[in-house]
């Protein structure tokens, strides 16, 4: 299953987007133009059918309907999200599900739905609110999605939706899991459980794709010669044997490896790891540029196997400058007083005659995302 469409109303610095999303997409655009609070839309969503999320906690974790909804949002200001999954790239959406938010103007201030739609195959299978909802209003609080007595008829959607995973790997909190305390964060968005995560999966299947990484280090990080998963004391470790001047090399564990060596671990064992979408933001971070100029293709690759949809965000040039990346694939932000717009890169005449006069993508649209006094930026010590 894959998102092909979103449409938005309201939803943080969008006060109105509809997009289509191919089973690749880059998402570009200047610092602060939403790029993450669009990624934002599809963890909120996992939230909210996950076991032991539902909507109140997915607001709550937000910080609020006030934080959520769009400051440029005026005369209808509920919070509105609609997405249209397929089985594939060309097919009509199988499922569209669609809901609106708002908060209660009296009492607790809960967040409450306006309304809560399902499709399925072009018919309409759930309209709420429905009868029950209008006798009893703090069913509103809950969406059908969350609760499994009443998602039967479309526990795809929840469960796909589940399966949703963000990927911001921070080297450091990897390292150093015990010097950074306080509640876990809902999905273990910056790989502090990551280690977790590779002992979880079963032995034979973990040593297959550590094989696989460990190949491709190979090629990254030339004087790692071996990856293996270890265990101490009951916790997971990553292990390398680093190659130097001494015959044997030396064993090294995940919190001497360099950021760069980690980031790109996690990415590799991310997108060989279940096959629901796939988000990652800026995956560019700490890697050479010769790698990062890889990623488009190690995931082209990856989706010839598993159909596992990707949505990343970047401001690598590296990233975009390669030509096998298709003007539908770039969704391109642009900030402005009335909120972000989105456009897919295809529908701008400009960017297409750019690539036809040979230009890479990465050169055709990253201009467009620096600020415009850029020259005025500096920063006066004295
Ligand atoms: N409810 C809201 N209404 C309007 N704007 C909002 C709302 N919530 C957050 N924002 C704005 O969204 C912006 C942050 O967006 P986001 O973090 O998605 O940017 P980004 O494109 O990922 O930037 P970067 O490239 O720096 O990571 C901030 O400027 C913030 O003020
Ligand atoms: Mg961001």
């Amino acid at each position: 299953m894959r998102i092909s469409r979103i449409i938005l109303k309201n939803w943080k610095n969008f006060k109105e987007i509809d997009v289509l999303v191919s089973d690749r997409a880059f998402i570009v655009g200047p610092n602060a133009s939403g790029k993450s609070n669009f990624l934002d839309v599809f963890r909120f969503l996992r939230d909210v059918s996950k076991p032991g999320g539902g909507l109140q906690k997915a607001v709550e974790d937000r910080g609020g309907i006030p934080k959520i909804r769009c400051l440029a949002a005026r005369a209808f200001p509920d919070v509105e999200i609609e997405i249209h999954i397929s089985e594939s790239e060309e097919s009509v959406p199988a499922w569209k599900y669609s809901i609106g938010i708002k908060q209660e103007t009296r009492g607790y201030r809960l967040p409450i739905l306006t309304y809560e739609k399902v499709w399925k195959n072009g018919q309409i299978i759930l309209n709420r609110p429905v009868p029950d909802d209008n006798k009893d209003k703090e069913r509103l609080t809950q969406t059908y999605l969350e609760q499994i007595n009443t998602n039967k008829d479309f526990r795809e959607i929840s469960r796909f939706l589940e399966s949703t995973v963000y990927l911001h790997l921070v080297p450091q909190l990897l390292k150093h899991p015990q010097s950074f305390t306080g509640p876990d964060l809902s999905g273990d968005p910056f790989g502090k459980g990551f280690l977790e995560r590779i002992s979880k999966v079963n032995e034979k299947t973990r040593k297959a794709w550590l094989r696989k990484i460990e190949k491709a280090l190979k090629v990254a990080v030339p004087q790692l010669k071996e990856l293996k998963y270890t265990e101490e004391l009951g916790r997971p470790h990553l292990e390398a044997v680093y190659e130097h001047w001494r015959p044997k090399g030396a064993k090294q564990r995940e919190e001497q490896f360099s950021d760069g060596t980690l980031r790109l671990i996690g990415l590799l064992w991310s997108l060989q790891e279940g096959d629901g979408l796939l988000l990652l933001e800026e995956p560019e971070l700490s890697l050479n540029s010769a790698i990062v100029s890889k990623i488009p293709s190690i995931i082209y690759q990856l989706q010839k196997t598993r159909k596992r949809q990707v949505i990343l965000t970047s401001h690598s040039i590296d990233l975009l400058n390669d030509r096998g990346i298709s003007l539908d694939e770039i969704i391109l932000l642009e900030p402005s007083s009335e909120g972000s717009n989105m456009s897919v890169a295809s529908s701008i005449q400009e960017i297409k005659a750019m690539l036809a006069g040979g230009m890479t993508p990465g050169a055709a649209i990253l201009p467009r995302t620096k600020p415009k006094n850029i020259n005025q930026l500096t920063f006066e010590l004295f």
